[in-house]
């Protein structure tokens, strides 16, 4: 019999015109930000999803980091996020001295329970962040209330939600501002990279000049002012013409990759109707596309995950487990206010997510289910 082939978890998919692009970013002799290629890919943005300002930068990191200076974050503002998140969510907020007060995710999804926003509001409060988990939105109809009542900045963590939709707006596109990445992991890449949404037009201005070290440089490039100098504080959050080149030829594949990528997710979905009963599935609302960026199944118990994973590595697939709780952090545990986030933490130890990338052929995600489903069916 053939041996088996490893299937990882992740492998970063090459559209194939990523180095004709590069070559040509190099010989426009432009290799420094904002050139050619950083424009092509901010007005496919700035059209495709109607957003008033994208910015590329060089990580979703750098874009939520633009964000807290942009909401004027300050110390002992208080900033309401998910503990089930990256730690950039809240880094981000924490570089600015602001008091991060964790919030539990729902019951039947690993993003936020909304309905617990509004009791963690006080005069204090000045931000909102919605994680949008596997690219699945969060119901932004009861974010935007809240955020509408207290007077509240909403900066929505896209980092894994390009292309997908909450009631036919693009996700990105309903905060204020909103971070997206472009990580090897995400559905498109260039890399490291990401990119910062600006909807609120009050922030258009002050974006690009936080974006370019604090100055109107930009402003300079377009003619607009004769000389540039310091305006503001910033910091340089723009990527290369390289690295928005290679991204220029991700998005030019975009659709196709969404395409084949869901195909994938469905395969999946399919497969596991058997175990439903076993395992959690992921769960879709009905206001949320699905972007397929995740594949993810929930677990009875930590120990469960963990034979689980251990069970699908002796059969050469690679399935891997996400976030670790941030309140629980070893930074973060002595300045949280001690609730219990109880699904949070279920999440942290039972969810398990499955290879779902552009390499993957339709045997692979067979053998993939196949190995789950019989480790579901075959377990005392
Ligand atoms: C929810 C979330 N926010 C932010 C980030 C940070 O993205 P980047 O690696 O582009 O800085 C990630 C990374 O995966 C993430 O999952």
């Amino acid at each position: 019999m053939a041996e088996l082939h490893h299937i990882p978890f992740n492998a970063p998919y090459i559209v194939g015109s990523e180095l004709d692009n590069i070559r040509d970013a190099v010989d426009r002799l432009k290799i420094s930000g904002n050139g050619h290629y950083t424009k092509l890919c901010q007005d496919l943005f700035q059209e495709r999803y109607q957003f008033s300002k994208a910015l590329l930068t060089s990580s979703c990191t750098d874009a939520l980091e633009m964000a807290s200076i942009l909401a004027n974050i300050e110390p002992d503002d208080e900033v309401i996020m998910p503990s089930y998140t990256f730690v950039s969510t809240a880094n981000a907020f924490m570089l600015r001295g602001a008091t991060i007060r964790f919030i539990d995710s729902r019951p039947d999804h690993p993003g936020m329970d909304e309905a617990a926003i509004e009791e963690l509001v006080n005069e204090k409060t000045k931000a909102i962040i919605p994680v949008h988990y596997a690219g699945v939105a969060c119901d932004m109809d009861v974010v935007s209330r809240v955020a509408r009542d207290h007077d509240l900045i909403v900066i929505e963590d896209a980092a894994q939600a390009v292309d997908s939709f909450y009631k036919g707006l693009p996700l990105g596109r309903i905060g204020d501002l909103a971070a997206f990445s472009f990580h090897e992991t995400k559905n498109i890449i260039s890399g490291e990279g990401g990119l910062l949404a600006v909807n609120n037009s009050d922030y258009v201005g002050r974006a690009e000049i936080i974006w370019e070290k604090g100055t109107n440089r930009a402003a300079f490039w377009r003619g607009e002012v004769d000389k540039y100098g310091w305006v503001d504080i910033g910091s340089s959050f723009l990527p290369s013409e390289i690295t928005a080149a290679f991204l220029n030829a991700q998005l030019e594949a975009l659709d196709a990759i969404q395409k084949r990528r869901l195909e994938i997710w469905e395969r999946y979905s399919k497969a596991f109707a058997v175990i439903s009963h076993q395992v959690t599935l992921p769960s879709i609302p009905e206001y949320a596309t699905n972007n397929a960026h995740m594949f993810y199944l929930v677990c009875e118990s930590l120990e469960e995950r963990s034979a689980l994973i251990q069970y699908l590595k002796d059969v050469k697939v690679n399935a891997v487990f996400h976030y670790q709780s941030l309140h629980q952090s070893p930074y973060f545990a002595s300045k949280h206010d001690g609730r219990a986030l109880p699904y949070s933490d279920r999440y942290t130890e039972c969810l398990v997510r499955l290879p779902l990338h552009m390499h993957l052929s339709d045997e692979d995600v067979d053998r993939v289910a196949d190995a789950v489903i019989h480790f579901f069916q075959h377990r005392a």
